[in-house]
């Protein structure tokens, strides 16, 4: 079957949106993975199908309901991992990306509004996992971006295995610059650049020394943080 997510929604339109085309799209109609937004208005009860409500102790925004939260979590036959993608979160690195795409099912809960009723979070173990130390205007997004990363580690997603162990965090660097054809690209905004000689050289070794000490250039000047224990 695998690799399953549950989406709990107030837009289950917004997916597959940017999943369901290129890698992840061609892997999705390939059925190595699959997701089901459920739409959590359809739990609402009342008229006007009200998810939200005003804040105890006052405040700007709405809180999304925990009874309409709990019934649309409880229609999900195997939940597995319950996540609430939310800035407060554990924040995403590949670790963590590598940790739930060995783990089927998840259920990723996508807030709108100011935020969720605590007592849903805590009375169903929802952890919190946010994209990054900003603020979206919903999970959705939040949600889309843990799928991406997640499924292109899936067996067989990525044509050529290789690519996923030399890239960016695999191996804690930043990536190695990349060049293609042609070996001397002569940019219309006047100036000529070359390829590095090196590339050209044939020399496996040393060009697998140059990429090395390259990505650890590239490491120390953007992202020390990510250096800092080994330097
Ligand atoms: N929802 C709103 N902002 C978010 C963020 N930064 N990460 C995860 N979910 C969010």
């Amino acid at each position: 079957m695998g690799w399953h997510v549950t989406l709990l929604t107030l837009f289950p339109d917004m997916f597959p949106a940017m999943l369901g085309q290129s890698l992840a799209g061609k892997a999705l109609e390939d059925g190595k993975w699959s997701y089901h937004a459920v739409n959590m208005r359809d739990f609402a009860t009342d008229t006007h199908r009200t998810v939200d409500d005003t804040p105890y102790g006052g405040g700007a925004g709405m809180v999304m309901r925990p009874d309409i939260i709990e019934k649309a979590l409880l229609s999900v036959e195997k939940p597995g991992r319950r996540i609430y993608l939310s800035p407060r979160g554990r924040v995403l690195d590949q670790a963590l990306v590598t940790e739930l795409a060995a783990q089927s099912p998840l259920t990723l809960l996508c807030g709108r509004y100011e935020g969720i009723d605590q007592r849903v979070l805590d009375a169903h173990h929802f952890e919190e996992i946010s994209i990054g130390d900003y603020v979206l205007s919903g999970g959705e997004p939040a949600a889309m971006i843990l799928m991406d990363a997640c499924i292109r580690l899936l067996p067989g997603v990525m044509g050529n295995e290789e690519t996923s162990g030399e890239e960016s965090f695999a191996n804690g660097l930043l990536e190695y610059p990349h060049y293609t054809r042609p070996a001397q690209w002569d940019s219309l905004i006047g100036r000529s650049y070359d390829v590095p000689e090196i590339l050209r050289s044939g020399d496996h070794e040393k060009i697998r020394q140059w990429r090395h000490a390259k990505a650890r250039e590239i490491t120390r000047a953007r992202r020390p943080d990510l250096l800092a224990e080994d330097e």
